[in-house]
C-alpha cells in the first residue's frame, strides 16, 4: 500500500513540477494580463517606490504586488476582514497552487484553511483554473522577487 502511494505521489509530482514548490509559476502572464481587467475594479498592482505597475484606482481590495509565496492579509495598512487576518496570523500565503482555489471560493477556502468561522471580503471570483494561473504568472511577472 504505501509503495503504491508512493508512486502515485511519485508519479503526480512528475506531471506537475511546478506545483512542488510555493514559487513556482507556469501560466503565460499576457493571458493573465487580459483576465486582470476582471480585478482590477477593485485592485492596483503598486510597487515599493508607488509606481502602479496594473490596474487604474481600485482600491477595494489590497494591492496585489509581489504575490508570490505572499503571506494572506499582509499588505499593510489595508483593512482586511477577520479571517484573512486569521489566514494571516497562521502565515497561509498566496501560491499558484492555493491562487484558484482561494479565488473560486474565499471564503470557504479560507475557512477550511485556518479551521476559523467567518466570512472573506471578496466574492466569489468566476475564474477557471487554467486563467487563474495565468492571472498568477501575469502578477508575479510584475514582481520578479518573491517576498518570502
Ligand atoms: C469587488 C471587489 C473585488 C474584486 C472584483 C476582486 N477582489 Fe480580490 N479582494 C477584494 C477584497 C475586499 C479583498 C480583501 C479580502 C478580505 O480581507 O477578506 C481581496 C483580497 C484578494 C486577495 C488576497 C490578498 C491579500 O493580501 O491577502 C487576492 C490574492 C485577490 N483578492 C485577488 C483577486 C483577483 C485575482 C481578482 C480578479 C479575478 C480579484 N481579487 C477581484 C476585493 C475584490
Amino acid at each position: 500500500m504505501t509503495r503504491t502511494f508512493a508512486a502515485i505521489l511519485a508519479m503526480t509530482f512528475a506531471a506537475a513540477p511546478a506545483f512542488a514548490q510555493g514559487d513556482a509559476v507556469s501560466g503565460d502572464p499576457e493571458a493573465g494580463e487580459r483576465v486582470f481587467n476582471r480585478c482590477a475594479a477593485c485592485h492596483m498592482v503598486v510597487d515599493g517606490d508607488g509606481n502602479t505597475l496594473a490596474g487604474r484606482s481600485g482600491r477595494v481590495g489590497p494591492n496585489l504586488y509581489n504575490i508570490t509565496n505572499k503571506a494572506m492579509g499582509s499588505v499593510e495598512d489595508f483593512n482586511y476582514s477577520d479571517l484573512s487576518m486569521a489566514a494571516n496570523s497562521q502565515d497561509i500565503r498566496i501560491t499558484e497552487e492555493t491562487f484558484a482555489a482561494y479565488l473560486a471560493d474565499p471564503t470557504g477556502w479560507l475557512e477550511e484553511q485556518t479551521g476559523e468561522d467567518g466570512r472573506s471580503n471578496m466574492a466569489r471570483q468566476r475564474v477557471s483554473d487554467e486563467d487563474a494561473v495565468n492571472l498568477f504568472a501575469y502578477l508575479a511577472s510584475l514582481a520578479s522577487a518573491p517576498d518570502s
